[in-house]
């Protein structure tokens, strides 16, 4: 398995391009599904998990074409005739959000059978509210033997979902399938994130009536058919956020470009706060510190537009060389603090008490072998290595794959030392 191994201690100078949003890409190619037509994504990220998803839609009837156009990377999701309706086990396992596929097999062929995706490193992650939605559009769910089963033999029909708590996932899924029942669906305490305003974007390319995304109440007004359409992803806002986490700690000045500032306030305001003096440019932002030591601030994550739970760790990595305490809250997941004993092997001080981190800044870190169970917590500790003195050697480098492209090289094109150790090259491995 390959490894990443980063010598810390230079600053960052440069520009690093922002790739186009993952968590936006996989439910954007979910719609693909939605119509017999050719849906085109340009600004895709190629990323083992759009690949991944790549080969389900494949089993699914898909024809996946990925090439480079004028605008950069794109791929065509083009589904003429869904062939089967069956997401095993096996795929939707290895990657939660291939569960999403369930909503339009629905919608386009009236049954689908989808395997639960189970529990995974950051949280039990139930998808009860997912399915709670598609019976009130009127699916019929029986769960066995670790699959959902879904019949709508005369196709979904438009209600009023109103959501206990505020979900992404469950409000993108509700979304899909709406998009062809009949009538109108009012989904209430929607989900904010810019990734819904993308995918109701695309869906409305194709032909779907979608008002308010972006706001907690989404109307759809649901459409007979959809048709082929090109939309182009919005930018990875926790790819952002996590570079600017990566800049402030290494020193220096670094541009992130093909972005937007305003997808990741709170953290700009957060780090402004810190002292990290953060500019705001046409195409996203310019992040430098000149050595003074940053301030510990507080943060506690919340849905969109509060702190993402997917910078917390990133932006812990950057307190734990800020100049007294940082009280981290995480609201989201319960369990997401798996970066916290990795980034202690470095030399952190930090304590956890229930969903409540308290670090307290050192003056220095020091390179490590590190690992940890997911994505977010992986490049929080590569932030950290940035930082570190000697080398940082990161395992279990798929975890990072799987959302950050071209990692290595966007980092040292601004002069980090960080190279990736292919498994062949031997070592210890996790
Ligand atoms: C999405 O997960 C993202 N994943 C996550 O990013 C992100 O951390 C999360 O939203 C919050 O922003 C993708 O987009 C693929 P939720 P999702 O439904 O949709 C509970 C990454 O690293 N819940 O908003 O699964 C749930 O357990 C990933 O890119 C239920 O109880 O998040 C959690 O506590 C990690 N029942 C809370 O709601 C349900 O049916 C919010 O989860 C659904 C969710």
């Amino acid at each position: 398995m390959d490894r990443i191994a980063i010598t810390g201690g230079r600053p960052l100078e440069g520009e690093i391009p922002i790739s186009g949003a993952k968590n936006s890409a996989i439910k954007l190619m979910a719609a693909s599904l939605l119509t017999d037509a050719p849906l085109r994504l340009t600004n895709m990220p190629r990323l083992a998990d759009t690949r991944f998803l790549g080969r389900l839609l494949e089993r699914l009837g898909a024809r996946v074409v990925e090439l480079e156009g004028d605008q950069g990377a794109e791929t065509i999701l083009h589904t003429p005739e869904i062939v089967s309706a069956l997401a095993p086990y096996d795929l939707v396992r290895q990657m939660r959000a291939s569960f999403n596929v369930l909503g339009p097999l629905i919608a386009r062929t009236g049954q689908a059978k989808v395997s639960l995706p189970g529990g995974c490193a950051i949280g039990a992650r139930p998808v009860d509210l997912h399915l709670k939605a598609l019976e009130a559009l009127g699916a019929t769910i029986d769960l066995h033997e670790g699959y959902v089963y879904a019949q709508a033999p005369r196709g979904l029909k438009g209600a009023t979902i109103k959501f206990p708590f505020v979900s992404v996932g469950a409000t993108e899924h509700t979304l899909l399938a709406a998009v062809l029942a009949d009538g109108e669906t009012v989904l209430e305490n929607a989900a904010c994130e810019p990734e819904i305003t993308d995918l109701a974007d695309c869906l409305i390319a194709m032909g779907a009536k979608v008002e308010g995304a972006g706001t907690p109440t989404i109307r759809v007004m649901g459409v007979a058919k959809l048709h082929g359409a090109t939309h182009r992803v919005v930018p990875d806002r926790i790819e952002t956020g996590a570079f600017a986490c990566a800049a402030a700690i290494a020193g220096g000045e670094v541009t992130l470009t093909n972005t937007r500032a305003d997808y990741i306030r709170a953290l700009v305001d957060k780090m402004t706060a810190a002292g990290v003096e953060i500019t705001e440019t046409n195409d996203g932002l310019t992040i430098k510190r000149n050595g003074a030591r940053l301030k510990g601030v507080d943060i506690e994550t919340e849905p969109y537009p509060g702190f993402a739970t997917d910078l917390q760790a990133p932006f812990m990595a950057l307190m734990t060389l800020a100049d007294g305490e940082s009280v981290i809250r995480e609201t989201i997941f319960e369990n997401r603090f798996m970066h916290v004993p990795e980034l202690t092997r470095l030399g952190a001080d930090i304590s956890v008490q229930g969903g409540e981190a308290r670090v307290r800044g050192v003056a220095g870190l020091t390179g490590a072998q590190v690992m940890a169970t997911d994505l977010r917590a992986s490049i929080s500790l590569v932030i950290a290595g940035l930082a570190a003195k000697g080398e940082t050697v990161v395992n279990r480098v798929y975890h990072l794959d799987r959302g950050f492209e071209r990692l290595e090289q966007k980092l040292s094109a601004c002069g980090a030392q960080i190279r990736r150790i292919r498994g062949s090259e031997g070592g210890d491995e996790d």
